[in-house]
């Protein structure tokens, strides 16, 4: 039987160069089958905001709606860490509101550590989150959260910035930092500086980890795939092929035939 991935397990697996693979989920039967194919960590990503309620960016995602996905989500892992991505307005006003809405995960979702997204700015926030026992996962370089004040999705490449958000969340507690749009030469410089994993999304090879966003990989989104995305199945071309299909046989009286009749 696997057993459970823990920070212990995160930071044994950088030291001896094993790759860490992360993905999201947000629902029970996905988050089965992603625990049951040995993903190491599950992100109930706020993302959820594009691929499952069509939002154009993650800023209308609400703390309740996290929670909702995040308990689901926990009660179908047995192996993988759960990290609850923590929503915009949900941490940034005060220490306060940030340590009870990041508790909130632990307590009423089953997660093991949360996500958010910031650098050196948020690096406060962080270390008050840490110190009440809830691991926090950074996340800097194209922070989606921050889109208007980026002036869009945009990969960052102020190295000296980066390098600085990366060194602070890591001072700061984070116990690992995603890296979100940054220049694969970037990154490695990152991921070698550090301890703590990095997990890539769009950041290149040398990330400790990497992560994708599951309708991503799985074929299931229907918006635009940016250029880091690599898709490994097309479930959402099977799905319309299905639905079409039962359409037709109850438009012609093929479905339900006597094999599904009582
Ligand atoms: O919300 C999300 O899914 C994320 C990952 C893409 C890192 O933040």
């Amino acid at each position: 039987m696997k057993s459970q991935i823990t920070l212990t397990s995160l930071y044994k697996m950088k030291e001896k160069g094993e790759k860490i693979a992360v993905l999201t989920a947000y629902d029970y039967p996905f988050a089965t089958m992603a625990d049951e194919s040995g993903i190491h960590i599950i992100l109930v990503g706020d993302s959820l905001g594009n691929v499952v309620q069509g939002q154009k960016t993650t800023l209308p995602v609400t703390m309740d709606e996290m929670i909702y996905h995040t308990r689901i989500v926990s009660r179908a892992v047995k192996h993988a860490m759960v990290i609850g991505d923590m929503p915009f307005l949900s941490y940034q006003a005060s220490i306060k509101d940030a340590i009870y809405n990041a508790g909130r995960f632990l307590k009423e979702a089953g997660a093991g550590a949360v996500k958010l997204e910031g650098g050196a700015s948020v690096s406060e926030l962080i270390k008050a989150i840490s110190d009440a026992s809830i691991p926090v996962q950074a996340h800097i370089g194209l922070t989606p959260q921050s889109v208007h004040k980026m002036g869009g999705f945009k990969v960052q490449r102020d190295e000296d910035r980066l390098m600085e958000d990366a060194i602070k969340v890591e001072e700061a507690g984070a116990f690992s930092v995603v890296l979100e749009g940054i220049p694969a030469d970037i990154s490695k410089k990152i991921t070698d500086n550090l301890k703590i994993p990095t997990i890539g999304i769009g950041a290149g090879p040398d990330c400790d980890g990497q992560v994708l966003v599951l309708h991503d990989l799985l074929g299931l989104n229907l918006r635009h795939l940016p250029k880091f995305v690599k898709q490994y199945a097309s479930l959402g071309e099977d799905a319309r092929k299905g639905m079409k299909k039962y359409i037709e046989e109850v438009q012609k009286g093929v479905f339900p035939s006597k094999d599904h009749c009582y």
